[in-house]
């Protein structure tokens, strides 16, 4: 097959380096461009990231050396796919001049809440990809606009998938501990204000946050019919919180299911569980989608690292006195690879391999 060229909007930044780093020697995708705002415009890629690096593995030498470009100054069908890590306002108005053209996958808001997008995530709602193609017919574009949730979203939704297949879900809670990286540079530089605020402490609100978590839970747990997502409809409280931990986020969670559980049978449908990605045998898919540990001191945002940027982390499973068939559980999940770059890079992978585009 011959590899697409592909370009990453918003590449100096923390979730664009993830991208830039899960696109590096892809099977299917050339990474032939960066692009991002008139400050970085004419730097080498290394110059540009200077003072906020947050690459797992170093860039390859051509990488770095790639001049980046200003993104208002490009002709998107000089690429076959973007790759978007825009803030939410820039994305609004880029994201709609690319997808009139070629296919968009993004890591921003911007276009999440729209009625024939999808926010997909390949492992959990891969039936919502069909609403691409009703997004390409009312709008007239030749592309689209798939994006990913959230990066405190996302963990949470895999670790609930089993759970609510199995046993159905009458409501929830979760409380997040969110890292820094989360907040993208500001949470990166070491003389940002905002890293010093939460220096040896917890930050008790992140803005704008706990709406998206409630209305992306329900959007992407919601199901596919009659050429729309029809949102799940349970009640969810979310309380986010900022803590001083450069990167992965850990979530509490606590739940009633419909049905009576059995935390054996639990565990063993978290376990077991598996999906599209694995199925597809696609380039980015872990082995299984979740990971569950006995041991009660896993997982951890520090230790994450070692088990996978795009895996899903549980432990702590155990029953919830407080509800009737309640659950609680640990969640971790990478914020910048699963929550932003992995994550959209393994849905390009899905709608490539089912011939989206
Ligand atoms: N951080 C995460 O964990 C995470 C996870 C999921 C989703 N997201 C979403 O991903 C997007 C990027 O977040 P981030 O955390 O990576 O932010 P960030 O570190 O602040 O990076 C922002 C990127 O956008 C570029 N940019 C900013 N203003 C621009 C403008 N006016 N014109 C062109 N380019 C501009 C920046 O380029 P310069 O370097 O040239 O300024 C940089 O490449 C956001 O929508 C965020 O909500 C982030």
């Amino acid at each position: 097959m011959k590899k697409l060229d592909v370009i990453v909007l918003g590449a100096t930044g923390a979730a664009g380096q993830n991208v830039v780093e899960s696109l590096q020697n892809h099977p299917w995708f050339n990474l032939v461009a960066l692009g991002a705002s008139s400050r970085s415009a004419g730097k080498t890629y290394q110059e540009a990231i200077a003072g906020a690096v947050f690459f797992d593995k170093t860039p390859a030498e051509d990488v770095l050396k790639m001049k980046v470009l200003d993104i208002n100054k490009i002709d998107p069908e000089d690429y076959g796919v973007a790759f978007s890590a825009l803030p939410s306002d820039v994305a609004k108005i880029i994201e709609g001049k690319y997808a009139k053209k070629i296919p968009v996958f993004s890591t921003a808001s911007a276009y999440r809440y729209e009625k024939d997008v999808p926010i997909l995530i390949p492992d959990v709602n891969p039936s919502h990809a069909k609403i691409v193609k009703k997004q390409q017919e009312n709008r007239g574009w030749e592309g689209f606009i798939c994006p990913g949730p959230n990066c405190t979203t996302v963990g949470l939704v895999t670790s609930l998938k089993p759970i609510i297949d199995n046993f159905g879900i009458r409501s929830l809670h979760m409380v997040s501990s969110q890292s820094l990286s989360g907040a993208g540079e500001k949470g990166l530089r070491s003389d940002s204000e905002y890293r010093k605020s939460v220096e040896m402490n917890v930050l008790p609100y992140i803005e704008g946050e706990e709406e998206k978590v409630v209305e992306e839970t329900q959007k992407i747990l919601g199901k596919y019919q009659k050429n729309n997502i029809n949102p799940l409809n349970i009640k969810i409280g979310v309380t986010c919180t900022r803590v001083y931990v450069n990167r992965v986020h850990l979530e509490s969670v606590f739940l009633e299911t419909k049905k009576e559980n059995d935390i054996s049978e639990v565990k063993k449908i978290m376990n077991n569980y598996i999906s599209e990605p694995q199925k597809l045998q696609l380039p980015s898919a872990p082995e299984k989608p979740i990971i569950l540990f006995e041991d009660n001191l896993l997982p951890q945002p520090k230790l994450h690292y070692k088990y996978g940027g795009q895996v899903t982390l549980v432990g702590r499973l155990r029953k919830d006195p407080v509800f009737k068939n309640g659950l609680s559980y640990v969640v971790t999940s990478d914020n910048l690879d699963k929550g932003a770059g992995g994550g959209i890079v393994l849905s390009a992978e899905f709608l490539k391999k089912k011939r989206y585009f």
